[in-house]
Formats: C-alpha cells, sequence, structure tokens
C-alpha cells in the first residue's frame, strides 16, 4: 500500500526561524584554566551563608518550590523600601524581561532599544512576535535619547533603556531620563535595566528608584547575575507599579525560580553589605584597567560597568585570536566589526589582560 502521508516537517514561526541565536561568553577547554573575562560574572563566588542556604534548600527539591516566590519577593521589596506587588521575580532577569514582553508587546507593536546593547533585547523582541527598532549610539558608545524618543510612534508599545549599556559602558543621566520620559506618552513603558547598578559610579548616572515614583510608565529591571554573584542560580527582577507588574506575573512561568535559588538569593540579599564591597573592589579595579589602557593609547568609552569595551572595529576578532592564544588564554566577548567587551577580574587577571594587549600591535581604536 502507498504510504500517503504527508512528509513535511513541523516549520517555526517565520520571526523565530530567522532569530540570531545568543551567543554566550566563551567558556573555554584547555587543561590550562582560561581566564575568563567573557561574561560579565562576578570574579568572586557567593559569600558562604549563600551557599549553605542554597543547600539547605536543596533537600526540599522532590517538592515545588514557592511559586510566588514570597520570601525573596517581599525582602527584595523591602530593600527598595516598596510594596511586593511592587516587584515580580523571575529565572534571571532576562526571563522577567521574556515575560514583560510577553504580557506588552506582540505582533504589529514595537520595542525600541539602543543599539548596540545587550543581545538579548532583539531576541526577545523577535520571541515576542514584535517588531525592533534599534537606534544607533552616539559616537561616544551612549544612548541617544533624543533619537530614540523620536522614534516612537503610534506602533510603540515598549523602551528598553540600558544603563549601564551593555557592551559599551556609559551611564544614561537623571536629566536625560527625565527629558525622554517628558517627550514620551505614558501609554509607552519604558524599561531602564540597571543589571550593573551596583558598579556605576557617574555622578549624574540616573538611579531607578529615586525617579521611579514621578513615571507611572516606568519599570526597573534588576539582577542577582552581576554584583551579587549568582549568575548560576537564576534570580532576576522587575520593580514599577503595582499595575504594571501584575500582567508580567501572570506570564512568569510557574514554578521557575528554584527553591535553592529562592533560599540563595534571600541569603545573597542579607550579605548585601559584603557585596557592595566587592562591588567597590571590582570599581577600583576597572578605573585601573582603564586608566591604563588609555594610558597605553586605548580609546575606552566611560566604563561604569564590570567591563570596559574596546571598539577596535574591523580588527575586533583578531584581537580576540591575540588574546585568546595567551598562556592561559584569555577569554572575551566579540562583537565582529564592532569592539570587544572585557569583564574585569581579579587583580592577577586584569595583570594578565593588560600585559597581553600591551603586546597587541594592531590598531587600538576603531580604524
Ligand atoms: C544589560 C543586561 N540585562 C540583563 C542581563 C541578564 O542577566 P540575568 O538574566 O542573568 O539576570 C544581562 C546579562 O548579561 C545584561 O547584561
Amino acid at each position: 500500500m502507498p504510504d500517503t502521508r504527508e512528509t513535511a516537517l513541523p516549520t517555526p514561526l517565520p520571526a523565530i526561524a530567522a532569530l540570531p541565536a545568543y551567543v554566550p561568553g566563551a567558556r573555554g577547554s584547555s587543561a590550562v584554566p582560561p581566564v575568563k573575562l567573557s561574561s560579565n560574572e562576578s570574579p568572586d563566588g557567593p559569600v558562604v551563608g549563600v551557599v549553605d542556604a542554597a543547600a539547605a534548600a536543596s533537600e526540599a527539591i522532590h517538592r515545588y518550590p514557592d511559586m510566588a516566590a514570597t520570601e525573596i519577593t517581599a525582602a527584595i521589596a523591602a530593600s527598595l523600601d516598596r510594596d511586593p506587588a511592587e516587584v515580580v521575580v523571575g529565572a534571571g532577569s532576562v526571563a522577567v524581561l521574556a515575560h514583560l514582553l510577553q504580557a506588552y508587546a506582540g505582533p504589529g507593536d514595537e520595542v525600541i532599544f539602543a543599539w548596540r546593547s545587550f543581545e538579548a533585547y532583539p531576541i526577545l523582541t523577535a520571541v515576542a512576535g514584535a517588531t525592533a527598532v534599534k537606534v544607533p549610539l552616539t559616537a561616544e558608545a551612549r544612548h541617544d535619547l533624543p533619537a530614540m524618543a523620536a522614534a516612537v510612534t503610534d506602533a510603540t508599545r515598549v523602551v528598553m533603556l540600558c544603563s549601564p549599556n551593555n557592551p559599551t559602558g556609559p551611564t544614561i543621566s537623571t536629566a536625560e531620563l527625565e527629558e525622554f520620559m517628558a517627550a514620551v506618552p505614558t501609554r509607552v513603558l519604558v524599561v531602564l535595566d540597571e543589571a550593573y547598578v551596583e558598579y556605576v559610579r557617574a555622578q549624574d548616572a540616573v538611579s531607578g528608584p529615586a525617579v521611579l515614583d514621578r513615571h507611572p510608565n516606568l519599570l526597573l529591571l534588576r539582577t542577582f547575575s552581576k554584583a551579587y554573584a549568582l549568575a548560576g542560580l537564576r534570580v532576576g527582577y522587575a520593580v514599577g507599579p503595582a499595575g504594571l507588574i501584575a500582567p508580567i506575573r501572570a506570564c512568569v512561568t510557574p514554578f521557575s525560580v528554584s527553591g535553592p535559588a529562592q533560599a540563595g538569593a534571600l541569603a545573597a540579599l542579607a550579605a548585601r553589605e559584603t557585596y557592595l564591597e566587592r562591588a567597590a573592589a571590582v570599581v577600583a579595579e576597572r578605573e585601573r584597567v582603564a586608566a591604563a589602557l588609555r594610558a597605553d593609547g586605548w580609546t575606552v568609552p566611560d566604563a561604569q560597568g564590570n567591563f570596559v569595551w574596546l571598539p577596535v572595529g574591523p580588527a575586533t576578532l583578531d584581537l580576540v585570536k591575540h588574546l585568546g592564544a595567551s598562556e592561559p588564554a584569555i577569554l572575551v566577548r566579540p562583537f565582529a566589526g564592532e569592539g570587544v567587551r572585557v569583564t574585569i577580574g581579579a587583580p592577577a587577571e586584569n595583570d594578565a589582560l593588560l600585559a597581553r594587549l600591551g603586546s597587541w600591535q594592531g590598531p587600538r581604536a576603531a580604524t
């Protein structure tokens, strides 16, 4: 009997098929452990109490976790002097952003963000079925907020702002943010991604919590992955008016923040002072590295996160190869044709980086 079954295979939505893959920082594979400066992680591990808390919670992993993440949500809210209804927790801030876009943007809607910025923005926008509108950064690698305001149309539903901007480093100032919010209709949701806020030292930089109450259409996005050294545990959150937070909560994948993750984040928040001291040490190293590089002829935009940006343009992949060929290999994050993002590591790692960059014969700025 002839086989009359249909042979075509299931196909994804066109927008999903066209997605660029998210490129994680290189992990290295050689026998000699590499210097891993590719993922903007903390150079220090979690403090002891955090591991103990996560381990203790592991005793109950045969049970589902608290779906509402009640304790950690309340603790985050208390740390910011807000109500728990104004906080939603997810499996990393990237997951919270995915839920947010699911809640607020769909086919036919536009999501505006600066470019180059965090590479998850275009991916999550496409996954939500919405259209990405990329507004180029200025020559100083900063957000061009007047241009972003001018890009708002009737179809705009969400604007992403990243301060400090990953991967380039500069912050958005309070004055810039206020001017922008005044120019954008309140029906547009503005999301200020503050993943690296603990490393900011620029005097004029916007602080999300300080401006939140002035704007009914503003949300903040924060994470335990960077200064709180919990990238592997996956906890992030959004903060803002309860009415804007509730629809995001409705989209959170049930039970996606595990019990150990909730307990670990709770312990990390309790050790806040220790983590802020560590962040200060990273800032001191960042200033040392950026100053040394500038003195050595490199163009380094204002660096306010736990990373520096080397905008070497067409020389990007060659520079990455040069760093990778050192012993041990130095792993960084390339953006082909644009530049190299280098995470600030421990002092000895930063010394190794500076020594290797010192022997680079190519351009130290985009040519
Ligand atoms: C700007 C920015 N936002 C959000 C995140 C996501 O962090 P996580 O999902 O680990 O909370 C990152 C991570 O690199 C980032 O750079």
